[in-house]
This record gives structure tokens, C-alpha cells and sequence, in this order.
């Protein structure tokens, strides 16, 4: 493709994007949610490209007609299932000028530019209401950096949680180090003890799901009375399952008296924090006066595409001490004056997508009101679901609800696992209509539903709930 192929072609592609939102806006129940493809379905594309390139336009017509025929629309109004991944225009013109000057920006030599993340991760750490603590440019020693996923968060907090307790006991034995997180703690926690081979141990949580400070002391002094060394608490603000908060300033203060780092993944909920009414129940005081570090998905709430996590650390030493290793052909003077911070020493990988340009764009146009208006409207059609299912006489809501998620389930006598597996299986054979997860929490199956997609309106949270209702009557009616 030439120069004015790709004008021409870019603008296609622009206007393919237009129709299929106009689409997703004006007429979403021509998209079905889910796809109806069975596994291999991409067979038909056969074993090898072609020879010779063929025309892009047909490309773009295969892509749409077989590869997204197996599409879950993620970004379809009635998509109520997982947690949301949202995006924004803004984001995806970004994402275009982004991949069109592809830097990898592993350091500020390798693109001067990436300094925009220091001040976008200034802007955001404003945005959700953190201390000085947690700023570039307040002259402490924390502040903010970009993660592609909460789960390499995790990864980086345990290796500067380890490099700290190994440096302070001058030793790099780590067979005795141990991890804590609970029951209702995301598996990235457990995938991150497997990558490092180090101990985990899963705490119990309290009625509320959430881990308390108490059960952190006591499981630190059984383990130290059994020559372990308890070194980071991976705490949540909104669980996968059911949007659970952990208390952290229990936790933190028994962090704090043994020395031990806290991690907070807020994947999910850490973006509502943009909101100074929900500060208080996501523990914001908390975070600022005891987390060492915690990660927030703005691809998941945050008006932005994927790969964006925002990390922000008290004391961005930790995971530099822990993370830079810097060879003869990366060595460069700026790196050598100390004047800057190299992205290489603060993640796993090398090179690194730029990502900070999605911030600046979203933040930029949306406005702090424009992103707080987002988290409200879906916390309002959160809301409005919630009081459907409260006030219909088959349903119970399982657990304290949290912002805009909901964990329900067909109440009653009886087997009501079984009863809510076949109610969820027959809720899939709406797939098309609407896309829903379910949980299993404390031993109860039980259906998620919650909000967060731009192009949801009230009018598409009232037909879900209509669906459902009427689905839990069928089966209910069938089980008689
Ligand atoms: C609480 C929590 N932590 C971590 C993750 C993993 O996020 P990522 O896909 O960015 O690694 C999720 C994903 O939903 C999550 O809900």
C-alpha cells in the first residue's frame, strides 16, 4: 500500500467504523452481542497467505464478513457481562497516530516524548483525588507509570515488594517468602506467585467478602512462628466476583507496623474514584495514607482501549532498584545524568506501547466533569437494574452491591445451584440479545450484571431486565 493507498483506505476504514456505531447507537438489535460460531470456525481461511497480495479492500470485506462473525461486541449496549472495556473516539483516533509512529519508548532517549506519561499520570492521579505522594512533579519520591495489564501490575509490585524484604535481610534466598491475598482475590494474584515461584497464602474474607486487617496479623505471626517471611498483601477495591472492597486501612496499618508492601488491584472500581462521592467507600484515605503501589484498567472503565493500567507507587525507587538493568546499547547520557525516568526500569517488557497519548486525547476532551459524568450514568443504569431485580419477588441479591454491578441470583428452597445453573443456561440462548457472567461465591452459583458500555441506555437495561425476568419465569415454571 502507497501513501495515497492508505489515505484513501483510511478513510474507509474511518467510515466502516462510523457505520458500525451508528449501528451500535441506532439500531443495536441488528448486531447480535454474542457470536453463534463454534470453535475453528476461522478454518475457511485456510493454511497459508496468499502468494501474492491481493486487494485491500477485499481484505477488509473478509475481515468484517468471517473473522468478526465470531465477534462478542464488547461495545454493544445490551454487553452487561465480565466487567466493561470500554473506549472512546478519542481513543481510537489516538490508538491510528499512535501506531503510525510506532515508538517502542523504552527510555527518554529512545523518544523524549514519552514524557507525557509523567504529566498524564499527574493529571490522573488529580483526577482520582491521591496525595502528593503519588505525583512526579511534587518532589516526593512516588508517582505514576503505565502497566499493559493489572496483572503485570501485580507482577511488578511483588518484584519490588521482593527486592525490599531480600535487600533489608541482605539475601537472595527467597524459598521462605510468602504472599498474601484471599479467597476473593483476582487469579492474577496466583499467576503472579507461579511466574516468580514464590508461596501464596489465601486469606479468609469476612461476611462482607472483604479481607480484614486482623486475619492479615494473625496469618503473619503463624508464619513467622514457622520461619516464613510475610512480604506483600495484594488487597482488592472491587473484586472480580462481586466488586468487594477490602478494608484497607486495616490492612495498611498492619502493613505498616510489620513492614510488610501493599499492593491495591483496583482493575475494575479504581477508575470511580474520579468521583468525590464514592471516595470514601473505595477507601481513597486508606490508599492515600498506607498502599505502596496499586494498579486501575482504564481499558476497562476509563474511556480508553486496551493496554492502559495506571500504576501509581509512593516510591518509584522500589521498582526502579528492582527493574534496571541497563547494557552497553541502551547507556545514553540523559540516562546517565539520572535526569530521567527510563520506562525500561519501571515494567517487564523492553519496548513498550505509548500509551500516555490515549490519557492526554480522552482526558483532554472529556474534561474531569465530561469522565465523572461517564462513571455516574453507569452507575445510574447500575442502579436502575439493581432496583428491578430488589423488587421482583423471584430474585435475591447476593452480597453488598457495588457501584454499577449487581450479583443476583432465583431464590427459593431447594437445590438452587442447580436451579440458577439452568437459569443462566437459559439465559445463553439470549446471547444475541444480551451477554451476561456468572460467579461462583462461597460455594453459591450466581448471575453478574453490570454496566459500564457508552452506548448503554436506560432503554437497553430495561429490555435486559425484561429478558430476564421473563427467562427466570420459564424456568422456574420448567422446574415445577
Ligand atoms: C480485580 C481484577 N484484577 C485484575 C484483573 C486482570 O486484569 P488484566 O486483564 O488487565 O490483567 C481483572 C480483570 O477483570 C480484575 O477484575
Amino acid at each position: 500500500m502507497d501513501l495515497e493507498e492508505f489515505r484513501k483506505h483510511g478513510y474507509d476504514a474511518v467510515d466502516r467504523i462510523y457505520n458500525y456505531y451508528k449501528q451500535l447507537q441506532e439500531n443495536p438489535g441488528e448486531i447480535a452481542v454474542q457470536p453463534k460460531v463454534k470453535p475453528g470456525y476461522l478454518s475457511t481461511l485456510g493454511d497459508v497467505p496468499p502468494q501474492h497480495g491481493i486487494p485491500f479492500d477485499s481484505i477488509q470485506n473478509e475481515f468484517k464478513d468471517v473473522v468478526l462473525k465470531g465477534l462478542n461486541h464488547w461495545q454493544h449496549p445490551s454487553t452487561f457481562h465480565y466487567f466493561p472495556s470500554n473506549t472512546s473516539f478519542e481513543s481510537m483516533i489516538t490508538e491510528m497516530t499512535i501506531a503510525s509512529i510506532n515508538n517502542p519508548g523504552f527510555s527518554w532517549h529512545s523518544n523524549p516524548s514519552s514524557e507525557l506519561e509523567l504529566v498524564v499520570m499527574d493529571w490522573i492521579a488529580g483526577l482520582f483525588g491521591f496525595s502528593e505522594t503519588f505525583y512526579h512533579s511534587k518532589n516526593t519520591s512516588g508517582g505514576g507509570i503505565i502497566q499493559p495489564s493489572s496483572s503485570e501490575g501485580i507482577l511488578v509490585a511483588i518484584i519490588a515488594a521482593r527486592e525490599r524484604i531480600l535487600r533489608a535481610e541482605n539475601t537472595r534466598d527467597q524459598s521462605k517468602l510468602i504472599i498474601y491475598a484471599s479467597t476473593q482475590t483476582h487469579s492474577s494474584a496466583a499467576k503472579a506467585a507461579r511466574v516468580f515461584n514464590l508461596q501464596l497464602r489465601i486469606l479468609d474474607v469476612d461476611e462482607d467478602l472483604s479481607l480484614r486487617g486482623e486475619t492479615v496479623m494473625k496469618a503473619i505471626n503463624e508464619d513467622r512462628q514457622n520461619g516464613l517471611v510475610p512480604f506483600v498483601v495484594i488487597a482488592t477495591i472491587g473484586t472480580t466476583s462481586t466488586g468487594a472492597i477490602d478494608k484497607i486501612d486495616e490492612i495498611g496499618r498492619v502493613c505498616q507496623s510489620e513492614s510488610l508492601y501493599l499492593h491495591i488491584d483496583s482493575a475494575w472500581a479504581g477508575t470511580h474514584l474520579a468521583c468525590p462521592e464514592l471516595r470514601d467507600e473505595l477507601m481513597l484515605d486508606g490508599i492515600n495514607e498506607f498502599a505502596d503501589s496499586i494498579n486501575i484498567g482504564m481499558h476497562k472503565m476509563g474511556l480508553v482501549s486496551m493496554s492502559t493500567v495506571v500504576m501509581f507507587v509512593r516510591d518509584i525507587k522500589s521498582v526502579t532498584d528492582a527493574l534496571t538493568i541497563t547494557p552497553a546499547y541502551l547507556r545514553n547520557q540523559m540516562t546517565d545524568s539520572g535526569a530521567v525516568l527510563d520506562m525500561k526500569d519501571c515494567g517487564i517488557g523492553l519496548g513498550r506501547h505509548f500509551s500516555s497519548p490515549k490519557l492526554y486525547f480522552m482526558l483532554k476532551s472529556y474534561g474531569v466533569e465530561g469522565f465523572r459524568a461517564h462513571i455516574r450514568k453507569s452507575i445510574g443504569l447500575g442502579e436502575r437494574f439493581r432496583r428491578y431485580i430488589e423488587a421482583d419477588e423471584v430474585f435475591e441479591v447476593l452480597y453488598k452491591p457495588r457501584l454499577s454491578l449487581t450479583v443476583f441470583r432465583l431464590g427459593g428452597t431447594g437445590d438452587l445451584n442447580s436451579l440458577n445453573r439452568t437459569f443462566y443456561n437459559n439465559l445463553s440462548i439470549h446471547s444475541d440479545k444480551l451477554s451476561l457472567t456468572h460467579t461462583v461465591v462461597n460455594g453459591l452459583y450466581c448471575v453478574r450484571f453490570v454496566t459500564g458500555c457508552p452506548q448503554t441506555r436506560e432503554v437497553h437495561v430495561d429490555d435486559a431486565y425484561k429478558i430476564i425476568s421473563d427467562v427466570a419465569r420459564l424456568t422456574l415454571s420448567s422446574e415445577l
